[in-house]
């Protein structure tokens, strides 16, 4: 018989009332104004050296989109005011049964090889522009240059970490008889989330990914005097009330300390935080070990996973769990979502706060990754707590999913810097 109280323990920590959600808008807010000053914060708020789109980016542009679990490689035809075709594509794994260009064993140059290599399968022979997605923390001198300040979601290819990615990436497409696709920008992929959506809509002001890994840029209006989008890697931020199961899973982490926001919230870690909760259920008798000697594997469970899970279509469960140990589980797996859609949006109400205080202007917050597109119930969550939060003025504020938008948004970045 499950023991109710117990199971409660569990779950309260997992819950944020209103109020808790505020105060974590406030902290990041501060947090946002620290590092903006230069002050010692947990968001890096890197400028991207760019500002909104016009609308007239126009042109044949190679994007290349590096996110971390695969490599997107496009050639994409800009014309104007929203309006793009994506004219070839490839899409390839970074890692399979068969090659891993994440491990430490790997140098950059092997990665880059490997990333010019697939850009030589669409490139035409033509010179063009190219635009790249790098979607880790990188600090940038200018448009076209990023030293990548550290791996996060548990990469660990040599020999990137204080390189110049646009250097890397030019001597491979040389190495490999490609000097004619031209590196010309270097962006984040929240940057290009929020430039795809400014591509049409000039209220697109925040870009966010809810996927593998966490992050938020926003078009802060007063850089230096003047307009420019802002990674914040927000994944780092760490004024939050973390569980034991957090601390545990960040204690286990390539990167310990870091990436505490991205660690309670995206899909990378979410799967990992429930095995740690299943396997802690089950010494307390809470679920009978069931698949004991998979879930002591790290990673064994993904957030796929924890989807299915929520859908209760995971078969073998039907036959070992009982009802009740089944709707115990999913009841945590919803929480982990809900907490990690609840955080989500905590943050983007502390960039709201800051940009527009009074929230008098029209703002749209575009989003991409599969937690956000795939996961039933994440965007409502996050419209809900918005919702919440902003009262009256969220009839000014509008949220909504941009598909791929950080690789179409290299090819917008790469017809800005041509300007
Ligand atoms: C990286 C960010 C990136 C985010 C989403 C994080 O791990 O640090 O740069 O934007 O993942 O891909």
């Amino acid at each position: 018989m499950l023991d109710t109280a117990l199971l409660k323990e569990f779950q309260q920590p997992f819950l944020l009332s209103t109020d808790m959600i505020k105060h974590i808008a406030v902290q990041f807010r501060k947090a946002m104004y620290d590092g903006l000053c230069g002050k010692t914060s947990p968001l890096k708020m890197l400028p991207s050296f760019l500002a909104a789109p016009t609308g007239q980016e126009k042109g044949a542009y190679m994007a290349l989109d590096f996110g971390g679990t695969n490599i997107r490689a496009l050639l994409v035809e800009l014309y104007g005011n929203g309006h793009y075709a994506v004219i070839r594509q490839r899409h390839t794994p970074l890692k399979t049964s068969s090659y891993d260009y994440t491990a430490d064993s790997v140098s950059a140059e092997e990665l880059f090889d490997f990333i010019a290599s697939e850009i030589g399968q669409i490139a035409p022979a033509v010179t063009l522009s190219l635009g790249h997605t790098f979607s880790f923390p990188s600090y940038q001198t200018d448009i076209n240059n990023a030293k990548l300040i550290t791996w996060t979601k548990e990469l660990k290819t040599t020999g990137v970490e204080n390189a110049n990615i646009t250097q890397l990436l030019s001597e491979a497409l040389i190495r490999r008889g490609l000097a004619h696709i031209r590196p010309a920008a270097v962006i984040n992929d929240t940057a290009g989330t929020l430039l795809t959506a400014a591509y049409s809509n000039p209220a697109a002001d925040i870009g966010s990914i809810c996927g593998t890994g966490h992050n938020t840029a926003y078009l802060e209006p007063w850089y230096h005097s003047t307009p420019m989008i802002i990674n914040m890697e927000s994944g780092n931020f760490d004024k939050l009330p973390l569980t034991i199961f957090d601390a545990k899973l960040d204690t286990n982490s390539e990167k310990p300390g870091q990436q505490l926001l991205e660690k309670s919230v995206s899909g990378r870690y979410l799967g990992e935080l429930l095995r740690l909760i299943i396997n802690a259920m089950i010494k307390n008798g809470l679920l009978p070990a069931i698949e004991a000697k998979r879930l002591n594997i790290p990673d064994a469970v993904t957030t796929k996973d924890l989807s299915l899970l929520m859908a209760d279509s995971v078969i073998d469960l039907t036959t070992v769990l009982t009802l009740y140990e089944r709707t115990s589980l999913q009841q945590i797996a919803a929480l982990l979502q809900k907490r990690s859609a609840q955080l989500t949006a905590a943050t983007f109400y502390g960039i709201l706060c800051h940009i527009d205080p009074k929230l008098e202007r029209r703002h749209h917050i575009a989003i991409d990754g599969s937690l956000y597109e795939k996961m039933p119930g994440y965007a409502q969550t996050i419209q809900a707590t918005l919702t919440d939060l902003c009262g009256k003025s969220m009839t000014s504020l509008s949220t909504g999913l941009i598909k791929n938008g950080s690789g179409i948004g290299a090819a917008i970045a790469a017809a800005m810097a041509k300007k």
